[in-house]
């Protein structure tokens, strides 16, 4: 990966897609072409855990990659789970943690927590999925949000929270119509929530500093608000990471902002 200072991170998250290695090569590499001149965002594409090794370190390093999950486990008798030092072995530098599609087959914050801190330990970076799943007028999602963070990030040190984004997944907003997205004032509410939160949990120095994406039905129209208006540092997109075109005009945009 290049050393320039990156202002945005723009993550894709592809979920349980595409169905081969090939069709997965020539979307990466479609990518990578559309996007070979950028130097102000951090690219990072999460594939299925088969593809990692293949995809890894390919592309001339513009683009970085990341797994979608990682087991609580170190190693051991646990069929069909995937370690965050095997990811790490791959040349992938991300994973995708608490996503609300491995919460709701399961993962609870406690969960969640003992994954991340594997992950620290295999010397990945993290994009820590938090997020409501319904909104209610007296505002306890907040109160839910909290929570996620606290069990997530309670007890790391600053070194550890260096390697952590935060990635605020309204989980009601997740795969729906793009003109139904979050709107860049509740969006920038979160955000500034997110971080209060964190330096409560971390101190202000650590928490202040920890960069927040927002994800949830983000193609290229509401990109642009979002990333303008939204006071985020970043995206999670999943459908439109997988249209290298819609995807690459996102970054585009990131980049000359
Ligand atoms: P979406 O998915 O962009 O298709 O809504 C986002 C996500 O699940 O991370």
């Amino acid at each position: 990966m290049k050393s320039v200072k990156k202002t945005f991170i723009v993550v894709g998250n592809w979920k349980m897609n595409p169905d081969s290695i090939l069709e997965a090569k020539a979307l990466f590499s479609r990518i990578s072409r559309l996007i070979k001149n950028i130097d102000k965002v951090e690219v990072v594409v999460a594939p299925p855990a088969p593809f990692l090794s293949d995809l890894a370190g390919k592309a001339g390093g513009i683009i970085t990659t990341g797994a979608q999950d990682v087991s609580a486990e170190e190693r051991g008798s646990f069929t069909g789970s995937i370690s965050a030092r095997e990811v790490q072995s791959t040349g992938a530098e991300y994973t995708i943690l608490g996503h609300s599609e491995r919460r709701a087959s399961g993962d609870t914050d406690a969960l969640v927590a003992n994954k991340l801190k594997r992950a620290l330990e295999a010397g990945l970076k993290i994009v820590l999925c938090v997020g409501e799943k319904e909104r209610d007028e007296h505002a306890h999602y907040l109160r839910f949000v909290r929570e996620q963070l606290v069990t997530s990030l309670a007890g790391l040190s600053s070194k550890e929270i260096k390697s952590i984004r935060i990635a605020y997944e309204p989980v009601w907003d997740i795969g729906k119509s793009y003109d139904k997205a979050l709107k860049p004032n509740d969006i920038h509410e979160m955000a500034l929530y997110i971080k209060k939160v964190a330096s409560e949990i971390l101190g202000k120095k650590d928490g202040l500093k920890i960069p927040v994406l927002y994800g949830g039905s983000v193609n290229f129209e509401n990109a642009q608000d979002i990333l303008k208006e939204g006071g985020v540092d970043g995206l999670l997109i999943g459908r439109q990471s997988l249209d290298p075109e819609a995807f690459s005009n996102i970054i585009h945009y990131a980049n000359n902002l």
